[in-house]
């Protein structure tokens, strides 16, 4: 049986995620903050699919998160098969009002937890030639986006760093793959204050419907997956326009002016 630890797991994609690599016969690690939906959902994977399931409550942001993991995943004496760095959120607005200390915790939680939790794990996949790492990006990670300066900011570099690390173990048993969604039905618009939006009123994909998708293609080893027509075109389009034109077009989607 294999190990997956995945982030973010009490809602959303991550829950999602959770539950299919559980129905697949893997053993689950399951991190997110709150401590008692992490114990109902150990509860409900082991009934459901009879496989181990472990939990760690942490907040992330912390500067130690990594540490608290590993130790534990060392305590449990356990291997990672598969990475899944899902966690994430939102916070939207102009640059100018929005809230500084929730945009450090988001540059903490895409870009330095993810860095620092990648490296630990790498290694432990590198002693088995074997592993699987899924990056959450978004299609944000392709467009600059205005009143989401921050976080498209952030999935730039997730992009970034999967690509690079796609390349770097091309000829392993290692496989990173980088996952986009667009608009998705969790609790991360609401979370973030934009379910009122275009962006989230058009197009929006149930989260099952992002891993049934994404989940065979990564096994696959794809370097990059765009779940739904509508995700690409935006991607696709976004590639080919002017930035001041894909900026204009953003600010309609996240303003509707
Ligand atoms: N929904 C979308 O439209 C959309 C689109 C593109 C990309 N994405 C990306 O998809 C990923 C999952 O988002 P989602 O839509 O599933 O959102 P969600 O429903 O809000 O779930 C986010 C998960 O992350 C966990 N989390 C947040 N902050 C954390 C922290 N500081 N420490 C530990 N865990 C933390 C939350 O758990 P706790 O609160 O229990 O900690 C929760 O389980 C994110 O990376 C997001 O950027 C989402």
């Amino acid at each position: 049986m294999k190990n997956v630890l995945i982030t973010g797991t009490t809602s959303g994609i991550g829950r999602a995620f959770a539950e299919k690599f559980a129905c697949m016969g893997n053993n689950i690690i399951l991190v997110s903050r709150d401590k008692q939906k992490l114990e109902q959902q150990k509860l409900f994977l082991q009934n459901q699919y009879h496989v181990t399931v472990f939990f760690i409550a942490y907040d992330l942001t912390k500067e130690d998160a990594v540490d608290f993991i590993m130790k534990k995943i060392y305590n449990w004496n356990i291997s990672v098969d598969f990475l899944v760095n899902n966690a994430g959120f939102n916070e939207c607005g102009l640059f100018s009002e929005t809230d500084i200390n929730k945009e450090i915790k988001m540059i903490d939680l895409h870009i330095r937890f993810i860095t620092q939790l990648t490296k630990r794990i790498l290694p432990i996949m590198e002693k088995n030639n074997s592993g699987h790492i899924l990056n959450i990006g978004s299609t944000g990670s392709f467009i600059p986006s205005p009143f989401d300066a921050v976080y498209s900011a952030t999935k730039a570099y997730i992009m970034s760093f999967s690509n690079a690390l796609y390349g770097e173990y091309a000829n392993t048993g290692i496989k990173v793959t980088l996952l986009c969604p667009g608009a998705t039905k969790t609790e991360f618009a609401q979370k973030a204050n934009m379910e009122h939006t275009l962006l989230f009123r058009f197009a929006v994909m149930k989260p099952d419907k992002v891993v049934k998708i994404a989940y065979p293609k990564m096994i696959k080893g794809k370097r990059l997956v765009i779940p739904g027509l509508y995700n690409k075109l935006l991607v696709f389009f976004s590639k080919v326009m002017p930035i001041r034109i894909t900026n204009k077009l953003t600010l309609i989607m996240m303003t509707g002016r």
